[in-house]
Order: C-alpha cells, then sequence, then structure tokens
C-alpha cells in the first residue's frame, strides 16, 4: 500500500491533485503545443496534420465546429477569431443536438470537431452523419490515435500531454492554441490578415506561457478570495466578446468539481433575466480585461454593484478604475483581445480549484461526472 501511495504521489509531481498539476502545466502544455508550429522569423505557422486540406478550409462557404462540454467552449472561441480573421462564417454546435437534427451540409462546408479524449459518443456520431453527407472533417484532439482522429480526414493534435482530472483544464488552453494556429495559417493563406497583424499575435502566443506563470503566482492570492466564497449557493459569471466563452467555461469548473450552481452570461444579456437574481448573497464573476470592450463591461459592474451584488472581478495589470468598484480584484498581464482566453481562464480555474477543496470535494474525480463519456 505504502508503494501505491508513493506511485500516487509521484504521478501528480508532488502537486495534492491532477487538477493543479496541469493547471500549472500549462505554461509547458501551451508552449508543447506551438512547438515547431510558430515561425516567428519567416512569420509562418507549420501545421504538419492539415496539409491536403488546408485550402480547401481557407476556401469554405462556412465551418461547423462540433464538440461537447469544455471542448464546444474552446469552439466559440474559435469561432469569434475564424470570423474576424478568416471572414469565413461559423456554427457551433453542440454534437448531440446536430446529430439528431436534420442538419444543412453544403458543399464547401467544412466541419472541425474538437474533442479532448478523441472518444465522445455524441462527437463522434455528429462527425459520422456530417462526413455521410460529404463534408471534410478536421479533428482538434489531444489522444493520439483516438477513434476521433481516426475517423477524420486531417487535424492537429493538441501536444498538451495527457489530462487525468475530469475537469478539463491544460486540453482547454491547448485547444485555444491549436485553434488559433489554425486560424492564423488559414488567414495568412487567404490574406485576410496583415502580416503586421500576424507578427504581433504570433508573438503575442509565444509570449503567452510566461504570461500565464504571472497569473500562476497569485494562486495565493486566489485562494484567499476562494475562502471568503466557499459557502455560496449560486454564482455568476459574466463576460463579453472573446471573454463570453470563458465566463462559461469558468461557470462550468465550478459546478463541475464544487457542486455550486453556476451559470455563464454574454454580461450584456445579465439585463434579460440573471439581473433578477442578484443581490448581496449573489457572487459575480466578471471577466473585465482592458478590449474593446471594456467600458461596456465597467457598465456591467455598475449595474451588479447597484443591486448589491460582490463583484470579483478579473482585470488587466495596471487597471486603476474596476478595483475602486469591485470587491475582489485579480490582475492579469495585458495581451491582444484575440488571444486573453488563454490567460483570463486561468484565475478561474483556480478559484474553481481552491473553493472545491474547501469545500472537501474530490476534485479529481467528481460525483456523476466522467473523463470521457463514450455512451449516450
Ligand atoms: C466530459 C468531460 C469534460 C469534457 C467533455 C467533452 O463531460 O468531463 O471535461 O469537456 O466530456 O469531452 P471531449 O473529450 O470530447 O473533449
Amino acid at each position: 500500500q505504502k508503494v501505491e501511495l508513493e506511485l500516487d504521489a509521484i504521478e501528480k509531481g508532488g502537486y495534492e491533485h491532477f487538477m493543479l498539476k496541469e493547471i500549472f502545466e500549462q505554461p509547458n502544455s501551451i508552449a508543447d503545443s506551438m512547438r515547431g508550429r510558430v515561425d516567428r522569423k519567416n512569420n509562418k505557422l507549420t501545421l504538419g496534420g492539415i496539409h491536403e486540406y488546408a485550402d480547401h478550409l481557407a476556401e469554405a462557404k462556412r465551418i461547423i465546429i462540433i464538440a461537447c462540454g469544455t471542448s464546444w467552449h474552446s469552439g466559440l472561441v474559435a469561432e469569434y477569431l475564424f470570423e474576424e480573421f478568416c471572414r469565413i462564417p461559423v456554427e457551433v454546435e453542440y454534437a448531440s443536438e446536430f446529430r439528431y437534427r436534420n442538419p444543412v451540409i453544403n458543399e464547401g462546408d467544412v466541419v472541425i470537431a474538437i474533442s479532448q479524449s478523441g472518444e465522445t459518443a455524441d462527437t463522434l456520431a455528429a462527425i459520422e452523419l456530417a462526413k455521410s453527407k460529404g463534408a471534410i472533417i478536421l479533428g482538434v484532439v489531444n489522444v493520439v490515435g483516438s477513434s476521433i482522429s481516426r475517423v477524420s480526414h486531417e487535424g492537429a493534435y493538441l501536444h498538451t500531454g495527457p489530462e487525468i482530472g475530469v475537469a478539463s483544464t491544460k486540453a482547454f488552453t491547448g485547444q485555444l492554441s491549436v485553434l488559433t494556429m489554425i486560424v492564423l495559417s488559414t488567414a495568412a493563406r487567404k490574406k485576410t490578415i496583415t502580416d503586421s497583424k500576424l507578427k504581433d499575435l504570433l508573438s503575442g502566443l509565444e509570449n503567452i506561457p510566461e504570461k500565464i506563470k504571472k497569473v500562476l503566482r497569485k494562486n495565493d492570492e486566489i485562494e484567499k478570495i476562494s475562502e471568503k466564497f466557499k459557502d455560496a449557493k449560486n454564482f455568476l459569471y459574466l463576460g463579453r466578446g472573446y471573454n463570453f466563452p470563458v465566463a462559461l467555461e469558468g461557470a462550468l469548473k465550478l459546478k463541475e468539481i464544487s457542486y455550486i450552481h453556476a451559470e455563464g452570461y454574454p454580461a450584456a444579456e445579465m439585463k434579460h433575466g440573471p439581473i433578477a437574481l442578484i443581490d448581496e448573497e449573489m457572487p459575480v464573476v466578471v471577466i473585465a480585461t482592458r478590449d474593446s470592450s471594456y467600458d461596456k463591461i465597467v457598465s456591467n459592474i455598475q449595474e451588479v454593484k447597484a443591486r448589491k451584488g460582490v463583484v470579483i472581478a478579473i482585470v488587466t495589470e495596471g487597471d486603476v478604475l474596476i478595483p475602486n468598484m469591485a470587491d475582489y480584484v485579480i490582475e492579469v498581464p495585458q495581451c491582444d483581445e484575440a488571444l486573453m482566453p488563454l490567460i483570463s481562464v486561468i484565475p478561474l480555474q483556480l478559484l474553481s480549484y481552491h473553493i472545491a477543496i474547501m469545500r472537501g470535494c474530490n476534485v479529481d474525480q467528481p460525483r456523476n461526472l466522467a473523463k470521457s463519456v463514450t455512451v449516450e
């Protein structure tokens, strides 16, 4: 038994749980996802796995993204990226819904399937359906040799290494990194991005691991904030633009491992419902980094404060406005807004981890959840 315990400790690399280990691995796992792919010197991206169909993707009339759970959230970020940089319309679909309606798939549509495990039953079935209607399937998968990687025409692996914790962390950021690279190489091919913007984003991508390290250094600070909220019954997460999918992901992390009810919303939709829930008992996590919707999100924070909600804001380093309004702030480094989800999700992962631990929950194997859902 002693040997087993020691083996377990070695596997966790000195961390208490796999989830924490995987959160802290992100500077390395993201660097791994970019290795050999980002060529800053020549302002180029090389994705060996998407070769034969690279032109097909660049000429796609429409992209349909199919995924479940956390992978669906990274699909939402990819939608914003593809539309902004490639000007290709994108639909992001829950695999389970897509497979059971009679979806319209036209010639020239490309399907991107995102899955950490590569084994999710609904995603696999949705791919088979799209394939039978003639769509080209590109897989964005972590597990090498998995079913989805085999049924896809081409694809790109995350190369982030095995993820053991049921709640996805490093696979999410790995997906964001790979999807961003697919978008940028497609944009370069289509010439819908300028050389200088591409250059900025490639160097931005390369700097992400260092910036994540900076956020991870705030772990103790985030643990202290978590202490204040461990007994909350409900949480609301708000974000706009690229940070909207991050709000969804933050809420999902919290409910998965701490069993606290949490909802993610696009901040402007708050007035169409969730605002009715806000009172002094309601913590609201607002992702309010400095970007094109900054002024709007500041107004949303004021709306929450006017109703006595408790605000935990994720802000850009050096922000002087929001710290005067929010109850708690967590600073993250500045970066291009298109890359911000890679950074802004980190404090939310840590927040949910600490709250779950304080509530005595099993963070690596939460009740009722499975790492890979191979049945319907
Ligand atoms: C399960 C896991 C989630 C994951 C989802 C999709 O619900 O618990 O963490 O996001 O399946 O899994 P996939 O392997 O397809 O990304």
